[in-house]
């Protein structure tokens, strides 16, 4: 490597003429022009700077220290000349690269900015309402048009509202067909009619028939949308929880035809005008009679087909007279109201009207499933 001429003085370098300290200058002017006029990456530009105009290293200091201040009385004006002119030539090329290397990174980050118009959009999916509530939509909907509201109650209830003030006492083998889930609860902080401290998830939203007539006197009309939940075994029509509306309507003049009324009402209005209902004897402790509301076929329209075992007719859901026996636990009077209540699985209805088999579908929100109904 040979040794940078800007670090010796001219007599070392043996420039002892006018004429060889131009040609030296000429050198270095040179070698300038060459270094600048390569492609000077931003990043480099600090660097690049110090090594030709830095105070304590660049090449024009070391010129000025080397070259002018120890330049012999004959030589010096001709060193100071030459020195003025390079340094001139080098400021003033080095302002222009500046503003070139600023207006390329300018404009390389206007590049990256750029926003690109013509791009398509980035589609948002929008989700829907899910099936069980869409039919929990539907019911409500059908039930608020005849003069019911809505009221909702709590998950988590005490055997007594679940089972003995709807007339289903300890050891009534009523309560073995609801398997029901137990929660351990504190007695203190146990209502004080829980049997033994014991809470449970309510197995049916009937215990708010008694919540809401504990707190309200007649006339009474009322809906109840809710989450249930069982001990069964799942498959296909059974999970651990599942969707149910209660219905409860209580005055003084309400008699069988009001129900069967309202019943075949809601059937019309829920499966279309073509439906025809049946009620069938069936048992319920808290309703007497007590019923179960058919319908006919959706898929033969009565005819009979697999979908309905070859009968005509679908199960919808249980119903009947409110039991006097129910009254007994209330501020109601037996012998001047009567009225009529029915529950019905939401889930089971969901799926008899989309013709969905399987339950666990409502539940796993694969969206392939759900958005089929939009
Ligand atoms: N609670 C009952 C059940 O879950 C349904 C029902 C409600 C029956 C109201 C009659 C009256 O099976």
């Amino acid at each position: 490597m040979t040794t940078d001429p800007t670090t010796q003085t001219l007599a070392q370098l043996g420039d002892t003429t006018p004429e060889k300290v131009a040609a030296r200058f000429a050198e270095v002017r040179a070698r300038f022009d060459a270094d600048v006029s390569r492609q000077i990456d931003p990043s480099e530009w600090t660097a690049f700077l110090a090594q030709w105009t830095g105070r304590k290293s660049g090449a024009l200091t070391h010129i000025g220290e080397n070259w002018l201040k120890p330049a012999p009385k004959e030589l010096k004006p001709v060193v100071g000349q030459e020195f003025q002119k390079l340094k001139a030539h080098v400021e003033a090329t080095l302002e222009e690269k500046r503003k070139e290397i600023e207006a390329a990174a300018e404009q390389a980050a206007a590049a990256r900015d750029q926003i690109d118009l013509s791009l398509p959009g980035v589609e948002r999916a929008i989700g829907t309402r899910h099936l069980i509530r869409q039919t929990f939509d539907e019911l409500l909907r059908i039930f608020l048009s005849i003069g019911f509201s809505v009221v909702e109650g709590p998950e988590i209830e005490t055997p007594y509202y679940n089972f003995e003030a709807l007339n289903i006492p300890e050891h009534h083998p009523a309560r073995d067909n609801m398997d029901t889930f137990y929660i351990e609860g504190s007695s203190a902080a146990a209502d004080k009619r829980a049997t033994a401290g014991k809470y449970l998830l309510r197995t049916h939203t009937s215990p708010m028939q008694i919540r809401t007539m504990e707190k309200q006197a007649p006339p009474v009309r009322i809906v109840v949308p809710g989450k249930v939940y069982r001990r069964d075994n799942p498959d296909s029509t059974h999970g651990y929880m599942f969707h149910q509306i209660e219905g409860l309507a209580v005055d003084t003049d309400i008699t069988f035809c009001d129900f069967k009324g309202t019943v075949e009402y809601f059937v019309r209005e829920f499966l279309g005008p073509k439906a025809k209902t049946r009620l069938r004897p069936s048992y319920f402790p808290f309703t007497e009679p007590s019923a179960e509301v058919d319908a006919t076929c959706h898929v033969c329209g009565g005819t009979g087909c697999r979908v309905c075992k070859f009968s005509g007719w679908i199960e919808l859901f249980g119903a009947g007279m409110v039991n006097p026996a129910v009254y007994g636990f209330l501020k109601y009077d037996p012998e001047k109201l009567s009225g009529f209540a029915f529950g019905m699985g939401v889930d089971r209805l969901a799926m008899m009207k989309y013709g969905i088999t399987e339950l666990p579908l409502l539940f796993q929100n694969d969206v392939r499933f759900l958005r089929q109904f939009p």
